[in-house]
């Protein structure tokens, strides 16, 4: 039977967000950067986090924000003074760049306030950046660190590339409470989800994870099929892709070649057939090649629509299709 991708997973991804930020709202660590809403403050702790246990940074970091209380107290002292308050924590680079990063922002005169913005300082990419902007503003971003990617690929039953991360990051994200959403997804991966041996009769999400016990073996096994259509669409060297809704709970804001509904523009014999799985759904992907499509979508020049944010089966057609 087709059907849309979307509608398998969003009711169990549904769930898992609220089962999660409910175990969270009730187990989370007392951490004294907990419910901090200065941009700066939270962006202290997440630089000290990268690299640095949650038990050594406790104790640094309200001896630091204490002795430097703002960004522009930061921004004015030394950077011998700034070197020595962060002794202990190591990997003194994150220093250096918290403290050109402090002048940059005074200089500028306020706090970059998205995600975007904050990737432009020294030593911000895109997990500080989405930590930050998640916690002190609400933005929808997601955050991948080692725990994340450990929950991640546990629920899913699933190994992923980098990319494929951060898009399966950004697909289950809650994006009406980003900040506690990531903040949870790390803490369950800090307390719960352990590397060596998962706490799962403690786990909110353990009814829908991939890999708990024998129990997932069962449900790995409980696989289903289904077929999906797609148009491909090409003129004059250029493609036509389309943008998956910025609402969507699956991949927002992704581009991908634009589904075509059975009884569609399907008659012809499909172009290319592929086999495509995501979690416990086996997809038959077939691609119909389409001389004119109505609706909407854009025209992306064949040789730079890789360079977009595509979603994962998107490329692989891409890539068949091109032979890249
Ligand atoms: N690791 C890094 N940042 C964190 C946070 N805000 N909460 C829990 N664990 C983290």
């Amino acid at each position: 039977m087709d059907q849309p991708v979307d509608s398998v997973h969003r009711g169990a991804y549904h769930q898992f967000r609220r089962l999660l930020l409910g175990w969270y709202g009730k187990h989370q660590r007392t951490l004294p950067w907990r419910g901090e809403s200065d941009p700066y403050r939270i962006l202290v702790s997440e630089i000290m986090l990268q690299q640095t246990r949650v038990a050594v940074v406790e104790g640094r970091y309200k001896k630091f924000v204490a002795q430097f209380p703002t960004v522009k107290k930061l921004a004015r002292a030394r950077e011998q003074t700034v070197l020595a308050a962060w002794s202990g924590l190591g990997y003194y680079r994150r220093a250096r760049n918290l403290h050109a990063a402090a002048r940059e922002i005074t200089k500028a005169g306020g706090f970059p306030q998205s995600a975007e913005s904050l990737r432009e300082l020294p030593g911000i990419g895109r997990y500080t950046a989405n930590a930050v902007a998640s916690i002190a503003f609400g933005e929808p971003v997601a955050v991948v660190d080692g725990n994340v990617k450990r929950v991640l690929e546990r629920f899913t039953g699933r190994s992923f590339n980098e990319t494929q991360y951060w898009q399966h990051a950004e697909s289950l994200l809650d994006r009406n409470s980003p900040g506690d959403f990531n903040q949870a997804m790390m803490e369950l991966g800090a307390t719960v989800c352990l590397p060596g041996k998962p706490l799962c009769q403690a786990c909110p999400v353990v009814d829908l994870c991939a890999s708990r016990g024998p129990e997932a073996r069962r449900k790995r096994e409980a696989r289903s099929k289904a077929v999906v259509r797609y148009a491909f669409c090409l003129r004059n060297g250029s493609v036509l892709l389309q943008q998956r809704p910025l609402s969507s709970s699956l991949m927002p804001g992704m581009w991908e070649f634009p589904p075509v509904k059975t009884g569609g523009n399907t008659r012809s014999a499909p172009l290319l057939k592929l086999k495509h799985s995501i979690t416990t759904t086996d997809y038959t992907v077939f691609v119909h090649q389409i001389t004119s499509k109505k609706g909407g979508g854009r025209w992306v020049a064949l040789s730079g629509a890789k360079r977009l944010p595509l979603t994962g089966l998107a490329r692989k057609i891409l890539e068949r299709i091109t032979n890249a």
